[in-house]
């Protein structure tokens, strides 16, 4: 089975072809980063527009890189949420169209199962059994840090969630405080690397707490305070950075292995950009040898927002369909024309599903 899947939620434009046999096919990104920069963060309007705009050449490259014609596309599928309603709104609208035009079977899928199921795509195409239910999943991007339970396709229990600020976003915004650029845990992490982690005492939030949610907020709040007490912002900076990031790490590290432990798991899967962090990456590597489980960082290119895992989940979705005879009723021909786009989709309101054996 051959899908298209269209990824739009945020600031990257993805597109991908997933094809249940042979396995990605192709897949175009388009990072809107840029065009936010200025601005510090994303700017939901901005974006929609910048999906409109970057869609239709991506597709057209994307089909050409394939080396498929359009009529071979067994099935269209979108993000539908979670995530910013007009951004979502464009993918959405192109995807139900363009299966309304083929008469394939248009399908909505939920952005973080997408994240949850990526990792198996990667370990399929490199023939890898490695990963297997139940893992559990650390999300950490700009816009979320969760802990999931990922039992079975489709089952996933959310452990703890963030009560405020995402992991990245606290990264960001210490980052805008020391002046450095837009997005900003990646300048934050490089200036961390040459500085000292013990230099100020800063809090480990939630960690005295026997739940698995977390909390970003405080730590920024004091962040700042230490910034607007220091003598000399600029010989400090860098302990500072390597303090904060200590801290961050620290806290993502013992929920984890809280997380681990809570779920009978072997496996920890960490996606989101935030788990580009070395730092991050070295640490859980280090608690796992400890611990007895591994943790699996997908490759950058999977592990941020990308239309590749859209696709993948998405097939795989459509395919357990077909398998179970439910296909008919997704035919977009049959289907009144309407268009999904969610700003919150609980991840447990999704239903199991068991895709065929490829
Ligand atoms: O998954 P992602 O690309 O998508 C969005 O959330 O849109 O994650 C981006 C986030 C940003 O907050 C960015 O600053 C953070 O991931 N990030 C990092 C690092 N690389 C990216 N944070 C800390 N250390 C890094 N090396
Ligand atoms: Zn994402």
């Amino acid at each position: 089975m051959l899908v298209l899947g269209i990824e739009s939620s945020c600031d990257e434009t993805g597109v991908a072809l997933y094809d249940t046999h042979k396995g990605l096919l192709a897949h175009r990104l388009y990072s809107q980063i840029e065009l936010h920069a200025e601005y510090g963060g994303v700017v939901p309007e901005l974006a929609s527009r910048d999906h409109l705009r970057k869609l239709f050449p991506l597709l057209r490259e994307l089909f050409a890189a394939a080396e498929v014609p359009f009529a071979q596309v067994d099935g269209v599928v979108y993000t539908s949420g979670p995530g910013l309603v007009g951004a979502l709104m464009v993918g959405a609208a192109v995807g139900r169209s363009l299966a309304w035009a083929w008469q394939v079977p248009a399908l909505e899928v939920h952005h973080m199962e997408a994240h949850l199921l990526a990792p198996l795509m990667e370990a399929q195409a490199d023939n890898e059994a490695a990963l297997s239910f139940p893992f559990v999943a650390l999300l950490v991007s700009g816009g979320h840090t969760m802990l999931v339970k990922v039992s079975d396709f489709g089952d996933y229990e959310l452990l703890g969630e963030t009560l405020d600020d995402a992991a990245g976003e606290a990264f960001d915004k210490t980052a805008k405080l020391m002046g450095l650029p837009y997005p900003g845990g990646p300048a934050l992490a490089a200036l961390a690397a040459d500085g000292k982690r013990d230099a100020f005492a800063l809090p480990r939030p939630m960690l005295n707490r026997p739940d698995l949610d977390f909390s970003f907020s405080g730590l920024k709040t004091k962040v700042r305070l230490v910034w607007e007490s220091l003598d000399e912002p600029d010989a400090q900076k860098a302990d500072l950075a390597a303090s904060f990031e200590q801290a961050v790490v620290d806290t993502l590290v013992a929920k984890c292995r809280k997380a681990v432990r809570v779920a009978g798991a072997r496996h920890l899967v960490v996606a989101g950009g935030v788990g580009a962090n070395r730092h991050l990456r070295a640490s859980l590597h280090q608690a796992g040898l400890k611990e007895d489980f591994q943790a699996l960082f997908p490759a950058p290119e999977f592990c941020t927002d990308n239309g590749a895992m859209i696709a993948h989940a998405g097939a795989l979705r459509l395919a357990a369909m077909q398998a179970q005879g439910e296909l008919n009723s997704a035919n977009s021909q049959e289907q009144p024309a309407r268009i999904d786009a969610r700003a919150r989709w609980p991840l447990d309101e999704l239903s199991p599903f068991q895709p065929p054996a490829q």
